[in-house]
């Protein structure tokens, strides 16, 4: 059966980009993305791939999968779906690879309005940077929340940072 998961790194307004781009530089939440999404699929909107500079995309060692509604889309070594149903169905026999959904703000709404999706990783960045482009709300209530990992503040972070995981009850 297949697995959906969602990861993403927020601030304290719960924004997640300006721009089209990152708010931070965050060493050690790169690399637990990384390492969390490694060997898996990841899906992303088709702004957040462009977002990515092209020396570092398709993202290695993951099936790079992209959502837009341009039915030209092409990007090398990646899938394209039209929607989310599309890609979940094109997945819908997976068994060994967790899905994961890398946002930005529109396919992490689509997401959480899926019945799907059953876990989530989110980093809270203790500081406000003025975001332009935010994570939804949702239900708190619906999820079984535990802290996974914290990391201070020092001279490559700019402001601590909690790692939490969410598990739909
Ligand atoms: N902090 C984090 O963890 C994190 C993670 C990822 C991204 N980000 C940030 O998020 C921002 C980008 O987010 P965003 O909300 O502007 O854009 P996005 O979600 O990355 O991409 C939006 C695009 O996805 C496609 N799309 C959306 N809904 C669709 C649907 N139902 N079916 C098919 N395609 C669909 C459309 O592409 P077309 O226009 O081509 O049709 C749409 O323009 C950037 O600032 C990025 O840096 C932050």
């Amino acid at each position: 059966m297949m697995k959906v998961s969602l990861i993403v790194a927020v601030d304290l307004e719960k924004g997640i980009g300006r721009d089209n781009d990152l708010m931070w530089h965050l060493p050690a939440d790169m690399q637990f993305f990384k390492e969390t999404t490694k060997g898996q699929i990841v899906v992303m909107g088709r702004k957040n791939y462009d977002s990515i500079p092209e020396k570092f995309r398709p993202l290695p060692g993951r099936q790079n999968v992209i959502l837009t509604h341009n039915q030209s889309f092409q990007a090398e070594d990646c899938l394209v779906f039209h929607s989310l149903n599309d890609c979940f169905s094109h997945f819908k026999n997976e068994n060994t690879r967790t899905i994961f959904i890398i946002g930005g703000g529109e396919v992490y709404r689509l997401a959480l309005a899926s019945e799907l999706l059953q876990e989530m990783f989110i980093t809270t960045v203790n500081k406000v940077y003025g975001a332009d482009t935010f994570f939804p709300d949702f239900d708190e209530s619906l999820w079984e929340k535990s802290k996974i990992g914290y990391h201070e503040a020092d001279d490559k972070h700019e402001a601590d940072f909690t790692f939490w995981h969410y598990k739909k009850k």
